[in-house]
């Protein structure tokens, strides 16, 4: 068992995040938040980060749109160790990441997917689901690789599609899953019980 020392990287609301600090609040899991990192300067994270205590910060991600590449990845990896970081969290990160980050963690850079992959990859995942008409959703937490949400598959768990659901209803109902999962991921990488060989993850016992 180790502590993990945990940088995560989000765009947006940060309710993974919460449900990560929660848990090593409550002792289901053995590790500290050491750093938050954002693109977006108002991003509700950084103001979940502040009330928590935990150092928070915005890095402008220019030029780039979509990905984290060049100065902007610089910056990041930085800042990621210069706080001890042994284990990147992806949490509602709207960029895609580039191998730099990837050499500077290896298979130290969890994303959380809010669909069962290898289906729905991408963005608005299960508006994407609802729309071809599944019956089961769910979310996924897996290792980053080069790819878009094709890396190696820990923890997926599984939410129903209900008559009449609309996108946001369907999504208010995987997140409360995925603030299951992603804890569990990380219990699970702490008490090194993830053996990763290629894409397939084997779970030892306890
Ligand atoms: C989650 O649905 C996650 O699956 C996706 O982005 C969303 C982030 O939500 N990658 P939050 O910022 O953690 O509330």
């Amino acid at each position: 068992m180790s502590i993990l020392r945990l940088g995560v990287l989000g765009s947006g609301s940060g309710s993974n995040m919460q449900s990560i600090l929660d848990a090593i609040s409550a002792g289901r899991l053995p590790a500290m938040v050491a750093c938050v990192i954002s693109d977006v300067p108002d991003a509700r994270i950084l103001e979940r980060a502040r009330l928590h205590g935990v150092p928070g910060c915005y890095l402008d991600p220019a030029p780039f749109k979509t990905k984290l590449d060049g100065e902007a990845e610089r910056r990041v990896i930085e800042t990621l160790r210069r706080h001890g970081v042994n284990t990147v969290v992806l949490a509602g990160y709207m960029r895609i990441v580039k191998g730099g980050l990837l050499r500077a963690f290896p298979q130290r850079v969890l994303n959380i997917h809010p669909a069962l992959l290898p289906a729905f990859p991408g963005l608005h995942a299960w508006e994407q689901a609802l729309a071809y008409g599944v019956k089961v959703v769910g979310c996924t937490v897996h290792l980053v690789d080069e790819g878009t949400d094709t890396g190696p598959i820990l923890v997926q768990r599984t939410v129903p599609v209900l008559p009449g659901d609309t996108p946001a209803a369907l999504h208010a109902r995987i997140q409360e899953q995925e603030h299951e999962a992603y804890p569990e991921a990380l219990r699970l990488l702490a008490a090194d019980r993830l053996r990763v060989t290629g894409r397939r993850v084997e779970i030892l016992p306890a």
